[in-house]
């Protein structure tokens, strides 16, 4: 099928490419010229793993291709996939401007279209991340579109993988509000066009799951609010079980055996961060306060996990104070800045509120991330107390400590004694409970972790 992907970032641009994988013609446009010259040579203009090899296919295949105007592919497809950015604005709400510019723009080619006698209704496919109820609006705005709303669950690190292997394809019809019962023939036809889509992917019926607009916006926020509510809950008792000496590792494995919790988002660490959580959550507290609901637990996600990296940064500030060590003459290494491995992405990262609260506390920093050094630059290149390296263990040298703030697994597998060897005194903050406390013990290390007792800092 000929598919119209907009906007090429994290989501856009490996479900442009995953579509491709799976047979479908894909034009994909972004207004950003430079980033769409780069695709069109095979340079991706983010991190994520297999994304230059999937683009290198099929650019060679000519399954994939790119412009920063819509005006040269708008006649290659009815279906259009619109994956732009919906940041929030300063009252946490869901700014649609991207949408909108990608609307008004399809409405004017296709006025031109209907000048010339060849307008066909385009049928709209909202991926981006939008407030419930959008979907019905843009409805009543702008009624020459078929809208379904069809959120994406990618995580990025393994975006690929997750678009090659959904969970399950939701398909939210504004036509189906309150008829779930008897849909109506557009909600019929919604569900046909997304299975069409999806073809390539020979997904089982039970995948798709049809579904009213509202309900299907709100599934997307939905997951994302149970998983942070995970990830704040065991950070909770990670704090708990440092002062009563028990260990959070344990604890984890013990609950993710219990079918009805699962093992995954128990990591205890310094809390999520990301493009999606802080915002999603922020979002969806402002709509629910739009309709006078007051959201005490979703709130209280939030607070806890900006408690969690700030306890951990004042055990290092606490740490070095103890010693009698004056802040200002102390370097600290960082390892880890991305928001989570397998990811150059820095976008609300628990690193940079470490980072933050360090400085303010006149530490110097090194710092180094095997993906995020341009963007850690971009960053922090003026700061006179903060040296970016592109080498883990320079960035050691001579520094008063190591903390670990992002589980790369080049760090699981570091040298340990060869950390030892290059800092001052053989101290380790380890935000992301990599390295084992009683190895850590053995080879001679103050080892503070996060949930494993004996942290009485
Ligand atoms: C998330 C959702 O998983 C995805 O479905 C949605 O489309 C976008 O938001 P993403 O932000 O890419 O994806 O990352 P994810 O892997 O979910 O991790 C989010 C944050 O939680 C990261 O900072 C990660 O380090 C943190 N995390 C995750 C933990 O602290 N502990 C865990 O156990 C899991």
């Amino acid at each position: 099928m000929k598919l119209i992907v907009v906007g090429a970032g994290n989501i856009g641009l490996v479900t442009a490419l995953c579509f491709a994988e799976k047979g479908n013609q894909v034009y994909c446009v972004d207004s950003d010229q430079p980033k769409i010259n780069k695709l069109k040579s095979g340079e991706t203009t983010l991190f994520e793993p297999q994304l230059d090899s999937l683009l290198a296919t099929h650019l060679s295949k000519s399954n994939i291709h790119f412009s920063h105007q819509l005006d040269s592919f708008i006649n290659q497809s009815d279906v259009i996939l619109i994956m732009v950015g919906t940041p929030n604005n300063d009252a946490g709400e869901v700014d649609l401007t991207a949408i909108e510019n990608v609307l008004n723009d399809i409405l004017r080619l296709s006025v031109t279209a209907l000048n010339s006698r060849s307008f066909t209704v385009k049928t709209i496919v909202l991926k981006s991340t939008v407030a419930p109820g959008t979907n019905i609006k843009l409805t009543a705005k702008y009624p020459n579109f078929n809208f379904i709303s069809s959120p994406e669950f990618l995580r990025e690190g393994s975006a690929i993988y997750d678009c090659l292997n959904p969970d399950r394809i939701i398909v939210g019809s504004a036509s189906r509000q309150q008829s779930n019962a008897h849909p109506s023939s557009q909600a019929e036809s919604d569900l046909k066009i997304i299975k069409k889509i999806y073809a390539g992917y020979k997904l089982s019926d039970d995948k798709f799951l049809p579904m009213d607009s509202v309900t299907a916006e709100m599934t997307k926020y939905a997951a994302n609010i149970f998983l942070a509510a995970r990830i704040s809950l065991i950070n909770e008792f990670s704090r708990v079980c440092e002062k009563a000496h028990a260990d959070v590792e344990i604890l984890k494995h013990a609950l993710g055996l219990d079918r009805r919790l699962g093992s995954e988002y128990l990591n205890a660490g310094i809390g999520y961060g990301g493009s999606c959580f802080p915002k999603d959550i922020d979002a969806f507290l402002s709509y629910a306060n739009s309709l006078n609901e007051n959201l005490i637990i979703t709130s209280a996600i939030r607070k806890t996990n900006d408690h969690q990296v700030k306890t951990f940064a004042a055990r290092i500030a606490n740490y070095f104070k103890a010693a009698g060590i004056n802040s200002s003459e102390a370097t600290l290494a960082i390892w880890g800045a991305a928001f989570k491995p397998e990811t150059d992405d820095l976008r609300d990262a628990p690193a940079l509120k470490l980072i933050d609260f360090l400085l303010a506390h006149n530490f110097k920093l090194n710092l180094y991330d095997p993906r995020a050094t341009s963007g850690l630059k971009t960053l922090f290149k003026e700061n006179p107390n903060v040296k970016i390296f592109e080498n883990s263990y320079e960035a050691l040298n001579t520094t008063h400590a190591l903390i670990v703030a992002t589980e790369w697994n080049e760090f699981k597998s570091a040298n340990l004694k060869e950390i030892k060897k290059l800092l001052r005194k053989p101290v380790v903050f380890d935000g992301r409970n990599i390295f084992s406390p009683p190895i850590m013990r053995e080879l001679g290390f103050e080892y503070f972790s996060v949930g494993r007792g004996f942290n009485e800092l």
